[in-house]
């Protein structure tokens, strides 16, 4: 695996790749990966003739700075987990190499970036949004992976490839999970074995949610109600958001008629997880 710190060498060596007539797949992270991670990685390998992978904890997209501070990071054991399932290039700038001094531009998807997730956290997807234009304008991909897990994230940027005729196709993938149900995340590192098994009772208000609308519920007041019940069943978790809406307006529903997501966003203890499911 090469590893690549500088944009214009990663741009040529994508250009070369280009030139040489393969196709190039690219996996954005922030590091400290796991089996999610690496799901996107293999599934590149499987759509692109090579993958890139890049670890860039960005900084723009983090509204706290004590979380950007905080937020977990294994460089050796990332290139370990890299090699093992054939990442052909890592790219792993600096700050100062993605923001150099001076840097004044953003990118902003408007509507689909302000509730959910966007509503808690101000600026966030604004950040996301222009670091992973970046990230393509340096990496020149024909494929971009990314997970389900972050729902939200994956609407904001199809929609931003959409309004800005970026030139690559976005795959989304599914989420996964840990054998007990919950969604992998860089973040249930920092759960002490209590809030551990406290957070399992979200993907039990996702099946839940499923088995209702499964059994003809239909009314997203008394769906929402029986997540709620679930989740707040549950000391030491607070609700951030439940919200049932429109999978590509992310607009609320009254009723689920039709693909809907189901996201929340809960906190426990000073742990912030999110998950989601689209009911069919
Ligand atoms: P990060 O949280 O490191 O996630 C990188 C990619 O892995 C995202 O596409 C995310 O949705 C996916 N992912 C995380 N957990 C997953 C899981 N359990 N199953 C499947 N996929 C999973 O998301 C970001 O980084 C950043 O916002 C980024 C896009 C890199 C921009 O900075």
């Amino acid at each position: 695996m090469k590893i690549i710190s500088h944009i214009t060498d990663m741009q040529r060596w994508s250009e070369a790749r280009r030139l040489a007539g393969k196709t190039i797949a690219f996996v954005p992270t922030m590091g400290f990966l796991h089996e999610g991670h690496l799901s996107l990685v293999r599934e590149g390998k499987k759509r692109g003739d090579v993958v890139i992978v890049s670890i860039f904890v960005n900084p723009m997209q983090f509204n706290q700075q004590a979380d950007f501070a905080t937020y977990p990071r294994s460089l050796e054991q990332d290139q370990l987990m890299l090699e093992e399932v054939g990442t052909d290039v890592l790219f792993y700038p600096n700050a100062p190499e993605i923001y150099p001094e001076g840097f004044q531009t953003a990118i902003e998807v408007d509507k689909v970036s302000q509730p959910l997730c966007g509503a808690f956290r101000p600026g966030h997807f604004r950040g996301v949004a222009t670091v992973v234009a970046k990230l393509f304008n340096i990496t020149k991909p024909h494929f971009a992976l990314f997970g389900e897990k972050d729902f939200q994230q994956c609407v904001v940027i199809k929609r931003m490839v959409k309004d800005l005729n970026f030139d690559l196709e976005v795959l989304p993938m599914p989420t996964v999970r840990e054998p007990d149900g919950l969604a992998m995340s860089s973040r249930n590192a920092r759960l002490s074995p209590t809030e551990r098994q406290t957070s399992l009772c979200l993907a039990r208000a996702l099946h839940r949610a499923q088995d209702l609308v499964a059994h003809g519920e239909r009314q997203a007041s008394s769906v929402l109600q029986a997540v709620q019940e679930i989740i707040t069943g549950e000391g030491g978790v607070r609700i951030e958001y439940i919200s049932l809406c429109h999978p590509e307006t992310l607009e609320e529903v009254a009723e689920v008629s039709g693909p809907t997501l189901l996201a929340l966003a809960v906190w426990v203890g000073d742990v912030r997880l999110i998950d989601n499911c689209v009911i069919r």
